[in-house]
């Protein structure tokens, strides 16, 4: 019986050994048990208490832990699990009862137990063996060593969360103070799926999916957001609060899914954790703490666990989900339709061949470090993400071959038109043929993609869609007056006229639309700058909404009139025609 695989300290294996006579059978022993620390039922058979008695004679009470990737399993530290506590108690001392739904190696119940005298029940359920072992193995640790504490009813379940009849506890306990905490699995359904584990819920469907995904119940989520809302679910009509670790993005979706769940959850809490230092792990995680039993609210303050700095408030402003209320109240007015079609960059698959570097002698050098020698016409300077740091800018350190000026075109004029490029592509045409992504199947050789008449504008108002900066860069023609291409990781707009894309870009970059941006961004976001929030941008609005004679100083050389051509865009006649020439 595998029941030992934990750590067993040294005060608990010194009561074992000073009551060994009294421990004759299992039912005094567990009465006994009880007594000493609350916990109901510690050995469930006469086999349990045999096998730890002789574990203790054999001194071999220690074994290695076998890898729990299915299980999620990051158990919190306890410096972590007292500083948690700690925070609650600022909030909240008075719980009678105290619920750790996948309670792992015990430290939330055995920091609870340490601050809260006021506990009368306490349960915990875990699926691995070893971990109910060391937390019961704890806890009674915690009482030989603390003999006067108030000793709360106890039960430690070695039981399957999915499956465990928590609605059952919340009646019992409909009555007390409840604090609901924890730290469930990090681990996705999807995840699980990679390592064929089945510690999966039977199939569900609970985040309501549509579809194919509703029908499987295959939709992808998060085992920490299934155990989130089923305690959610089953307790948020007790007084108390829920207090959990989990992703960041389970917190996003919990208060983004209040709209349809409308739990009795209010004062919502996020506080960011560095889970590098505390899980040695590089995921984004934080304390969710939220007040049960209130007026649902859909809002939930951010801070820093550490400093307590307040960092945004996000949730639903009206019918719209947003990372900070407050900057989206005030710039909301702004949040339409962008009259101008952002685009995103060149697209070639084949960044070896297709981008080169100047050489000092007048040629360029390719990704394999190959010298090419090839026309000029087709050769454009390329700004990259990376590239997009400066106010404006018309420098680049890469160039690249532009061999269609709109997707699908026939590339067969580069071999008569320009034999240089021609037989530089051609030699290494099986470069473009390996391409993988669908798109180049059935498309005349050399293709691209991301090309259009937009894309030789001369002047551009770009941004990065790699990174969370929200700052736009003026890129203008090249000193040759060629314009600059813009990979597939940029996104902008273009324009014929400088004054045009000087004012645009001045509008861009204006409080009022990076104030509008950075609230309807989510910082931890994979790609948050994308084509649909670029497309909010009502650049009508944002136009109405600035004085020139307010900003004149701003745009050295641009003129009062300069400003009313500008706003042409926006008369009624233009707007048809604008939207298809950007
Ligand atoms: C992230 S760890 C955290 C443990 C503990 N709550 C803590 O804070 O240290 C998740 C725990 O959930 C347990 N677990 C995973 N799947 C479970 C399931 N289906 N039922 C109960 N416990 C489960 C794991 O064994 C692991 O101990």
């Amino acid at each position: 019986m595998n029941c030992f695989e934990t750590y067993i300290d040294h005060s608990v294996i010194s009561f074992f050994q000073e009551n060994d006579k009294l421990f004759s059978n299992v039912t005094e022993a567990n009465i006994m048990i009880k007594s000493a620390c609350g916990v109901n039922d510690f050995f469930n058979v006469q086999d349990e208490l045999l096998a730890l008695k002789n574990k203790i004679k054999d001194n071999s009470y220690r074994v290695e832990e076998p890898n729990r990737r299915a299980y999620g399993d990051f158990q919190t530290n306890k410096k972590l699990s007292s500083q948690v506590i700690e925070y609650i108690s600022s909030k909240q001392i008075d719980f009678e009862f105290v619920l750790e739904p996948t309670c792992g190696k015990g430290n939330f119940i055995l920091a609870a137990l340490e601050q809260f005298e006021t506990i009368k029940k306490i349960v915990g359920v875990e699926i691995y063996l070893p971990y109910v072992w060391e937390t019961k193995f704890k806890i009674l640790s915690y009482f030989i060593d603390h003999p006067d504490r108030n000793k709360p009813e106890i039960n430690i379940f070695h039981e399957n969360a999915f499956t465990f009849p928590y609605k059952e506890i919340a009646k019992q306990t409909q009555h007390f103070k409840t604090l609901i905490i924890g730290n469930p699995p990090w681990v996705t359904n999807s995840e699980l799926g990679t390592i064929n584990s089945n510690n999966l819920p039977k199939k569900t469907n609970f985040k309501n999916h549509r579809g194919f995904d509703a029908i499987t119940g295959k939709g992808n989520f998060d085992i920490g957001e299934y155990i989130s809302i089923l305690m959610l679910k089953s307790f948020h009509k007790h007084d108390g609060l829920f207090s959990f670790l989990i992703k960041n993005s389970v917190v996003k979706n919990i208060i983004s899914d209040q709209k349809k769940n409308k739990f009795k959850i209010a004062n919502s809490e996020k506080l960011n954790i560095d889970s590098k230092k505390e899980f040695n792990v590089s995921v984004n995680a934080s304390l969710f703490i939220t007040t049960l039993n209130s007026n649902p609210e859909s809002i939930c303050a951010e801070y820093d666990f550490y400093t307590r700095q307040h960092i945004t408030t996000f949730g639903w402003h009206k019918n719209k989900f947003v990372n900070s209320i407050k900057d989206y109240h005030l710039a909301n007015i702004i949040d339409g339709n962008s009259i101008f079609i952002w685009r995103s960059g060149i697209k070639h698959d084949c960044s070896k061949i297709m981008e080169f570097m100047p050489s000092s002698d007048g040629h360029f050098i390719n990704g394999y470090n190959l010298a090419l020698n090839i026309e000029d016409d087709l050769v454009y300077g390329l700004l990259k993400s990376s590239d997009l740091k400066e106010r404006q800018t018309n420098q680049y350190r890469k160039l690249t071959i532009i061999t269609q000026r709109k997707i699908g075109q026939d590339t067969k004029y580069i071999q008569w038109k320009y034999p240089l490029t021609y037989s530089y592509l051609n030699n290494h045409k099986e470069y473009f043929d390996k391409r993988k992504s669908s798109i180049y199947k059935g498309k005349p050789s050399f293709s691209i993609f991301g090309v259009g008449d937009y894309s030789f504008k001369p002047y551009k108002v770009a941004i990065s869609g790699m990174y969370k900066t929200t700052h736009f860069t003026l890129v203008t023609t090249d000193k040759k007056g060629k314009p600059i291409m813009l990979d597939d990781t940029c996104y902008f707009i273009g324009f014929d006229d400088y004054n045009n894309a000087r004012i645009a870009h001045y509008l861009a970059n204006s409080e009022l639309v990076q104030r509008f941006l950075r609230s309807i961004i989510f910082s931890d976001s994979k790609r948050s700058i994308n084509k649909d929030i670029l497309m909010r941008i009502d650049f009508e609005e944002v136009y109405r909404q600035t004085e020139f004679a307010l900003i004149e100083g701003e745009l050295d050389g641009i003129t009062i009139d300069d400003w009313v051509i500008f706003g042409d865009f926006f008369s009624k006649t233009n707007h048809v025609k604008q939207m298809s020439l950007f």
